[in-house]
């Protein structure tokens, strides 16, 4: 059955919702669930922005059947070759063998890679700045490498200032009945699943992602029809400056991140401790056991924050394993300009400090604060005096 919304009078939303999926990605968990978002311009040509997943195909026929009324698409825009977007383009062509796909170059690779078996269809090659006349529309490309594959490319509606976004200015969670931002309290209930998708999927990517914003942002932005989650027409600017400040891995706010692994509570005593002397400072906390949070959500929380400490036991002669998994995380998603410190426990020979330090080694002007705490199997009362040492830095450090 279709189920669309209209977007302008000629602009329709042609995508479908999974609340089903366990992991995006196959490693992020999506509690909301995600959109997969599709769109639609019945102009004198009729013009198609992506396909969708998969999971949600059926709808997205469903949508275009309903609304071509009988037209044949005469193009199909491929922005991203992502499968969660692209998954459904060779049922495309079978079922509109006469629509011409519009790729870039590096579209078109990956377009013979994923579906080989797909020969003999039309094509338009465009590049940066190249011009598509559909009637009333004017659409424009602009390469967009790197957000978040090097073949990623937005388009720019000249006639209505609507910049279809690609993966940039998306979001977790399926829109239940919701398309345009300015329906739902995005900063309250949807600005945590944005960011920890922008920053886990695209957060590696700052400087393209920077890059990209300044091209769009000459551009007189009206609407921002991404591939996930909101069509923003509202506030642009407000998610604009979010995802400014995202790509130059600027804090969002003052405060600390406090991330802890704790076998049987001694580390996260010390990690309470030094909780309660920051609030006492006037310090925001924010605390996550990895062992019970996935990753990605304390992964946003270290983007959000300005400050973070790591506290772990000594295990196999390194760090705890849901604090090294943490680490790697953050030194692969490209962490950087924060004030970080380190708290160890460690019953008879501490070796989790190094490590931890060993693995955020690779991440750029990252002002650690040292000597690291260590915990000698439970907080001593010196332990205690040097909590509150590193709570008074931490503080001084705003
Ligand atoms: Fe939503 Fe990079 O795919």
């Amino acid at each position: 059955m279709y189920c669309y919304r209209s977007i302008a009078e000629d602009l329709f939303w042609i995508g479908g919702n999974d609340r089903r999926l366990c992991c995006f990605e196959a490693t992020y968990p999506v509690p909301q669930g995600v959109s997969y978002n599709a769109y639609l311009l019945k102009d004198d040509k009729t013009v198609v922005f992506d396909t969708v997943d998969q999971k949600v195909g059926r709808t997205y026929f469903a949508n275009l059947a309903h609304l071509l009324e009988g037209r044949c698409p005469d193009y199909l825009i491929v922005q991203h070759m992502e499968p969660d977007h692209s998954a459904q383009i060779a049922d495309f062509l079978r079922l509109y063998p006469q629509t011409t796909v519009v790729c870039n170059q590096k579209t078109k690779t990956m377009l013979q890679r994923f579906f080989p078996e797909l020969t003999g269809i039309n094509t338009l090659i465009v590049s940066e700045g190249t011009v598509l006349e559909t009637g009333h529309h004017s659409l424009s490309f602009l390469m967009a490498p790197m957000v978040h594959w090097p073949e990623v490319m937005m388009t720019f509606d000249s006639s209505t200032g609507t910049l279809f976004s690609a993966d940039a200015f998306g979001t977790f969670g399926a829109l239940n009945g919701a398309l345009f931002a300015d329906e739902v309290d995005f900063p309250h209930e949807y600005l945590p699943e944005a960011r920890r998708y922008y920053t886990n999927i695209v957060g590696k990517y700052g400087v393209p992602v920077t890059a990209v914003l300044k091209k769009a942002g000459a551009l007189g932005i009206r609407m921002i029809c991404p591939l996930h989650g909101f069509v923003w027409r509202e506030n642009i600017d407000w998610y604009i400056e979010k995802y400014t400040r995202w790509s130059s891995y600027t804090p969002e706010e003052t405060g600390v991140l406090i991330a802890y692994a704790s076998v049987y509570g001694n580390t996260e005593r010390a990690a309470e401790y030094l909780a309660c002397r920051l609030r006492e400072g006037g310090m925001q906390v924010v605390m996550y056991d990895t062992s019970v949070t996935h990753p990605s959500y304390i992964l946003a929380q270290a983007f959000r924050f300005s400050h973070a400490v790591f506290a772990a036991p000594t295990y196999n002669g390194g760090v705890f394993v849901t604090m090294e998994t943490l680490l790697h995380d953050l030194a692969a998603h490209g962490y950087t300009n924060r004030t970080v410190a380190i708290i160890e426990n460690g019953s008879w020979a501490p070796a989790a400090a190094k490590e931890m330090k060993n693995l955020l080694a690779g991440c750029k002007n990252l002002k650690m604060l040292e000597p690291a705490v260590t915990v000698p199997s439970a907080a001593s009362e010196q332990t205690r005096t040097q909590l509150e040492e590193l709570a008074q830095a931490l503080i001084a450090a705003k």
